[in-house]
């Protein structure tokens, strides 16, 4: 279901103080937006050019645990690889039972990277959108996709305290989504870890076949995707959808696209298999969360190695050379 202004009261919100932790990204959209919907806001950020901001913006800007402390809800708006010390260290000691933490993503909550003490309520509102449109869209009022949901709720209101908090960022202006934390992390994922590495192999395997023809580099990537046409091809297919947009291309674009696609659709029955795993054996089985946190608690940063192993096949060579070569033209 979807909840919208009608739905959401911010009167679950009276007489509290919400505590942004973070002023970056979301918290600053976040902060600026409930400040306007008429909440108590202060900002709980380390000493950095994140808390000058927040101080220029005109928010009593606390230490962390502070601000923590001090507040009945708590938007925990700092990047998920610092979440879980940070919780544990200057957040966690400062709840006490009837505070609720708002979380904006729902991977470190579902996988038990953090606790909170008994008797808090935690819920999720996580914008499906960058902070900077955060900002605009509740300037305009046109709303945006957020995920709501309620993943412990000790007092019987957390729910009520998403939607109001929901409605204060904005988001129930064009309805926000029910979810859960487990539902948003692993789509979140299952996007990272399927679709964006079977749409690289696609494009790999595309680059292989070409190459074989005899077809240049440049001429290869260009139609590929550096002109940067797959890309208004997206933007048309969010605001238009799949089909709809095909209606854009040419008439042989279009009978040699709606060919395809049940040629390629064996392909497809492999990938079905392929993507089964990676959703059930990998991302909610926990594994990768647990093969994650143990790659990050050595010393060494794994993902140089990683991005240089992918880097070094033919495609991501190609790409370096003519990149190199026509910097004027991207
Ligand atoms: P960000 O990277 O913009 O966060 C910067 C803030 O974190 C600053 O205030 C900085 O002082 C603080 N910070 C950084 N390292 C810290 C540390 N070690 N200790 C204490 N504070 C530290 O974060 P962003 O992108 O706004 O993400 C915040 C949350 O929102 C995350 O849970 C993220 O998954 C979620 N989210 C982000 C979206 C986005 O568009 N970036 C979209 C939807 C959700």
């Amino acid at each position: 279901p979807m909840y919208f202004d009608d739905d959401a009261s911010l009167s679950h919100l009276d007489g509290k103080t919400v505590a942004v932790i973070g002023y970056g990204n979301q918290g600053h959209a976040q902060a600026q937006n409930l400040r306007d919907s008429g909440i108590e806001v202060i900002v709980g950020n380390r000493d950095d050019e994140y808390a000058d901001a927040s101080r220029e913006a005109g928010f009593e800007t606390l230490p962390i645990a502070d601000a923590a402390k001090q507040a009945d809800v708590v938007l925990l708006l700092i990047p998920d690889e610092v979440q879980p010390d940070v919780v544990r260290e200057q957040i966690a000691p400062g709840l006490a039972a009837d505070d609720v933490l708002v979380v904006a993503s729902g991977y470190n909550w579902h996988f038990g990277e953090f606790a909170v003490p008994e008797g808090v309520d935690v819920v999720m509102v996580a914008p499906r959108m960058i902070g900077a449109a955060v900002r605009s869209r509740f300037e305009s009022r046109v709303g945006y996709p957020c995920f709501v949901s309620a993943e412990r709720d000790a007092s019987g209101s957390a729910f009520d305290v998403a939607l109001a908090v929901a409605r204060g960022i904005g988001a129930t202006a064009g309805g926000a989504i029910a979810s859960s934390a487990r539902e948003e992390a692993a789509l979140d994922l299952f996007t990272e870890q399927a679709i964006w590495p079977a749409i690289f192999n696609v494009l790999r395997a595309s680059y292989d076949v070409l190459t074989e023809a005899g077809f240049s580099d440049e001429a290869i990537l260009y139609e590929m995707y550096l002109s940067g046409e797959p890309a208004e091809v997206f933007d048309r297919v969010a605001r238009d959808g799949v089909f709809e947009q095909m209606k854009l291309h040419s008439r042989t674009s279009q009978f040699g696209q709606l060919g395809g696609i049940p040629r390629f659709a064996e392909i497809s029955g492999e990938a079905t298999e392929l993507m089964r795993s990676v959703l059930n054996d990998d991302i909610l089985s926990g594994e990768f969360a647990k093969k994650w946190s143990r790659a990050n608690s050595g010393d060494a940063d794994v993902l140089p190695d990683m991005l240089d192993e992918a880097g070094s096949g033919d495609l991501p060579k190609a790409e370096q050379r003519v990149r190199s070569r026509a910097r004027d033209m991207l």
